[in-house]
């Protein structure tokens, strides 16, 4: 999704926003801008493509400017190109904005202004907001930033940069993320943190309706026209964190970060004695755990699927019945939550628009809000009731891996925390439960350890094959769903994962000869079941890839290729079964030749509806 940086200071602007905008390329984009000031004259230079094209246009103009606005765009309104690229400008090109959102009266205004006079170049939404500043630009740029706001429906995180105030920078936010970095004589703004990281690790994070105003003098925030009291976080990433730190790609690096992000997420949360989970930004009584009667759990993309895992964890410990739904239906289909409604809210970001909508429909129906979510500070984390933090650490590829399988961690502890309030699991089972997610991080690595060579040569197949399969029953069926997610993003394979007992009512139709069948085959109460659909699938020609625990004998005799993991707990099978499945897409997009950490259409972080 779009991304946002701006500079005031004494450094030259140009090389920080360029810079900036390199590390926020993992939230998907299609062309690119910045916008300085320089001697008071504002220049902008604005290119459809990949950075290093709007690098070659800046190239012959050696930029000395002490501030300036930067955007890598994600087409939403108007299609990929240079016209369309931010920043946009005013009629008179000494106004510039950048925009990440969507202005939902845009059509509205822009009649409005074009009967006022105003030129539009673009076919964007964001066009109408440098053009709403300059009709309300008297003498003070905040004034009229301030009013812009108050014709504006949607959802913004947007900075103002203006020629008759070359010092001076104006941000403000609704519905969408925008951090501010504190230097010394310097500020910076950007949708996150790694755009800055390397230059400051003091951050401010706006909130909703927040309007700053930044001289090289100071920060002034303000909410409804009263001066707001920011208090400055200290990140604790190391710039490293951020960066691929020899790998080849972001995601092949953060696959291989799994057992030190299952390790932190799991730390501190396990009693010594395995006798229960401790969730310190959980606050629930006893008494309120009492009263649920059902739990809805809703999120989008991969957290989606770590919410169907959560299902069938929930309410096989807990017995109560869970639902999970995609955020953007949840939010439009008038939902049955109430005040005895459990709301878990999962995203890795905690910005994604769909699911914060989501929570905050939960919020209006009376219901409890627990979000499991990533990154600290986040619109989600905040406004939800109780958080789980996943102790990932930043995520940049677009194909998320070490979020979902913390996100796994966050539904086991999460459940384990219920059930005991709840009494529904017996003492023994707890520990038995704890010790083996203990376990978790080893196991990760030695399937990390022994099994890429294996993976890298099976997803040789997807060199000639356009589709496959992924089957399985139960929490297998859940994890399927996940790989087929994976495969499709990166390598662009048409995968469809299957319920494996559903696959004969239509799709079977599909099996071929030699076609690529993932098939995962952990749960011993469905074991047979799922080892005659396998048999079903062969019959008709396929090559099966089975996933199952180490120890098996019959599975391999009914598949091509089987992937054997660590023997753990069939409820915790989904964290070991995931990561083969993460490795195969990842060399099927390398042999296929893709962009693995930013595949195409695809954004990281969707703040937009
Ligand atoms: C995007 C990302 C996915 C992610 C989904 C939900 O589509 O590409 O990897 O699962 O958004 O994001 P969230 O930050 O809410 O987990």
């Amino acid at each position: 999704m779009c991304g946002i940086v701006g500079y005031i200071g004494n450094r030259r602007a140009v090389p920080i926003l360029l810079d900036g905008l390199k590390k926020l390329e993992y939230r998907g984009y299609d062309s690119a801008g910045v916008a300085v000031i320089e001697k008071e004259k504002l220049y902008l230079n604005r290119s459809v493509g990949k950075l290093h094209m709007l690098e070659g246009r800046i190239n012959g103009n050696d930029h000395q400017a002490r501030i300036g606005i930067g955007h890598t765009r994600w087409a939403t309104h108007g299609r990929p190109s240079d016209s369309n690229s931010h920043p946009h400008t005013d009629c008179t090109g000494k106004i510039a904005v950048v925009h990440n959102g969507i202005i939902e009266n845009f059509l509205e205004l822009k009649e409005w202004l074009e009967a006022e006079g105003h030129v539009f170049q673009s076919e964007t939404d964001t066009e109408v907001l440098p053009h709403l500043v300059e009709h309300y630009l008297k003498d003070d740029l905040l004034s009229a930033v301030e009013k812009m706001v108050a014709r504006v429906r949607g959802s913004y995180a947007t900075v103002v940069l203006s020629e008759d105030h070359p010092d001076t920078l104006v941000a403000v936010r609704k519905d969408n993320p925008l951090i501010i970095g504190v230097g010394e004589g310097e500020y910076f703004f950007a949708s996150d943190i790694p755009a800055i990281i390397n230059y400051t690790k003091k951050v401010m994070v706006l909130a909703d309706g927040e309007i700053a105003v930044m001289t090289t003098q100071g920060i002034r925030v303000y909410k409804d026209g009263i001066p707001v009291d920011k208090k400055i976080d200290i990140i604790d990433w190391d710039t490293k964190a951020a960066e691929k730190g020899g790998y080849p790609h972001f995601m092949i690096k953060e696959i291989n970060e799994q057992p030190r992000a299952l390790r932190d997420t799991l730390t501190g949360r396990i009693a010594p004695d395995y006798s229960g989970v401790e969730l310190k930004e959980v606050n629930l009584t006893d008494d309120e755990i009492k009263r649920i009667q059902k739990i809805a759990i809703v999120a989008c993309g991969t957290a989606y699927h770590a919410g169907i895992v959560g299902k069938y964890v929930m309410e096989k410990i807990l017995r109560i019945p869970v639902e999970v739904d995609i955020a953007s239906e949840f939010r439009y289909r008038d939902p049955l939550i109430d005040e005895n409604t459990l709301t878990v809210i999962i995203s890795q970001s905690g910005e994604t628009a769909d699911t914060l909508a989501a929570l905050r429909e939960a919020k209006n129906r009376g219901a409890r809000v627990v979000a499991i979510t990533n990154v600290v500070g986040s619109s989600i984390a905040r406004e939800a009731d109780d958080v789980v933090y996943t102790w990932a650490g930043p995520e940049i590829a677009v194909a998320s891996t070490k979020a979902y399988i913390t996100q796994l961690i966050g539904v086991y502890i999460l459940t384990m925390y219920l059930a005991k309030s709840l009494d529904m699991i017996p003492k023994e089972d707890m520990e038995n439960i704890l010790r083996h997610l203990y376990r978790l991080p080893n196991q990760a690595q030695e399937i990390l350890d022994n099994l890429s060579g294996q993976l890298n040569e099976i997803a040789e197949v997807f060199k000639k094959w356009e589709d496959a399969f992924f089957v399985g029953r139960g929490l297998d069926y859940a994890v399927a769903l996940e790989g087929s997610l994976k495969l499709k993003e990166i390598s662009y394979v048409h995968a469809e994962a299957y319920a494996a007992g559903e696959l004969k009512h239509g799709t079977l139709a599909l099996i071929v000869d030699n076609i690529p069948v993932i098939a995962l085959s952990t749960q011993p109460d469905v074991f047979e079941k799922t080892l005659s659909n396998i048999r079903e699938i062969k019959a008709r020609g396929a090559y099966v890839i089975g996933v199952t625990f180490e120890g098996d004998t019959e599975l391999k005799k009914s598949v091509d290729q089987v992937i054997y993991l660590p023997q753990t707990l069939p409820l915790l099978a989904p964290v070991l079964t995931v990561v083969p499945l993460q490795m195969l897409s990842y060399y099927a997009s390398v042999h296929r030749g893709c962009d693995v950490d930013q595949p195409r259409n695809l954004a990281k972080s969707v703040t937009v509806e």
